[in-house]
């Protein structure tokens, strides 16, 4: 089996390699490739990523390389996790919003518009590479924003599906909460990326019991603490939102803290330099500690198990990704992304499971930011001032035409250089 990963040279990477190494009877690679236009990075991460390969007796071979066309060529799955601009161009994104009030964020609000109008050019340009050598492939995206970018990737007709570690992350959170195994734990999953609702938490089958109530009574307050967000609210909730939640929920209290600290970009800016040291040591063959300080946790967990399933059907049967609603949530278009659990067969795309009917409390946010998301693709394809100004002033989060005006410069002033038609 091929596989190949693009933004290989991220740091992120040695996460991957580890769990390919441990998982390998679950995702038998033979070939890892890791493509980066980034020469310098690639070759301490791929370093690494052979020895932690070495260390633990995985017999596949990682390649290197800035070669796109060659990297994709006869691969059975590749793995998107790229950032246009890198962590400069974050840093952007989570500042200028701030100007006018509104949360500077990666994924969420004007900043993850910002993102979505990078990458979706590129993204969509890698996809056809992609299909043109190697029309079987599966593409995995991680790449954010992930709803906005899997409905690009699916809307060009490619064989997509996007996928985040916010659920497995929380599996893993109510598992060792409730000292059950991971695998046992199911989760009503439900909304868009980066805007999910645990609805309930079900034990040993997706129609299992539903302890979330338990969950919430037994460690409500370790849950609250997690989210940052008041124990009293998730009991009024019933429900426990993801951490995005809290742009929503607290969202002016959010931006009087960011406009108090350095950006999370710069955090992980230095945390990456940090790192990169690190994977310079020739005696380091394991993913060192300082990576659990970036968000994404479980993302390896995630990768080998919806490959498996994509590629073999030796992956979980259920699990949560990103992909065509095709009436799940009847409320919102059949061509929305929504983030649910579905069933998975080796070859096919992903069936969603059936949802309980949602509440109107989260439906609405839902429902509005599927349009926002809808008009930002829009913008993305084909660009133009207008365009980004309707996306902005459908977020929810933003709304005020004289504020989306004056983020619209903002975002093209930030972004001449990745904008073709500005
Ligand atoms: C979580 C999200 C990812 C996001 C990451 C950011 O894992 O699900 O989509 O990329 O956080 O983490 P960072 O360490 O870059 O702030
Ligand atoms: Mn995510």
């Amino acid at each position: 089996m091929k596989l190949t990963v693009v933004g290989g040279g991220s740091t992120y990477t040695p996460e991957l390699a580890d769990g390919f190494a441990r998982l390998r009877d679950t995702l038998p690679v033979d070939e890892l490739v890791l493509a980066d236009p980034a020469a310098d990075r690639l070759e301490l991460v791929g370093g690494l990523a052979r020895r932690i390969f070495a260390r633990q007796g995985h017999p596949g071979r990682i390649v290197t390389t800035s070669d796109l066309d060659a990297a994709v060529d006869g691969a059975d799955a590749v793995l998107l996790q790229l950032r246009v601009g890198g962590q400069a161009a974050r840093e952007q994104d989570e500042t200028w919003p701030l100007s006018c009030g509104c949360v500077g964020q990666e994924t969420t609000g004007a900043g993850g518009l910002a993102k979505a109008l990078r990458t979706v050019p590129v993204v969509l340009d890698i996809a056809e590479r992609v299909r043109r050598a190697s029309p079987g492939a599966w593409i995995i995206d991680f790449t954010n924003p992930v709803g906005i970018v899997t409905r690009a990737l699916l809307g060009a007709g490619h064989k997509a599906v996007g996928l985040c570690n916010v659920a497995i992350g929380l599996q893993r959170k109510f598992a060792a909460l409730l000292d059950v195994a991971p695998a046992d734990v199911h989760l009503d999953h439900v909304g868009l990326n980066h805007l999910t609702w645990e609805t309930a938490v079900r034990l040993h089958g997706p129609d299992g019991e539903d302890v979330l109530p338990r969950l919430l009574g037994d460690h409500g307050d370790a849950v609250a603490a997690d989210l940052r967000l008041p124990r009293a609210l998730l009991d009024r909730l019933g429900v426990v939102p993801s951490y995005y939640l809290r742009y929503y929920y607290a969202h002016d209290e959010v931006v009087r803290e960011l406009r108090g600290k350095p950006s999370r970009a710069a955090e992980v800016a230095a945390m990456e330099r940090e790192l990169l040291g690190l994977y310079a040591d020739p005696a380091l063959d394991t993913k060192p500690e300082l990576l659990a300080r970036r968000g994404g946790a479980w993302y390896s967990e995630a990768a080998v198990d919806l490959a498996a399933a994509l590629l073999s059907g030796a992956g979980s049967p259920h699990q949560v990704v990103n992909t065509y609603n095709r009436g799940t949530l009847p409320f919102l278009p059949d061509d929305a992304v929504i983030e649910v659990p579905a069933a998975l067969r080796a070859g096919a795309a992903p069936a969603p499971l059936p949802v309980a009917p949602v509440d109107p409390l989260h439906a609405g946010l839902m429902a509005s930011v599927t349009a926002y998301e809808h008009l930002a693709l829009e913008a993305a394809l084909h660009g133009g001032r207008d365009r980004v100004f309707r996306a902005l002033l459908a977020h929810p989060l933003i709304g005020q035409y004289a504020y989306a005006d004056t983020l619209t410069d903002q975002l093209i002033a930030h972004n001449r250089e990745h904008l073709a038609w500005a």
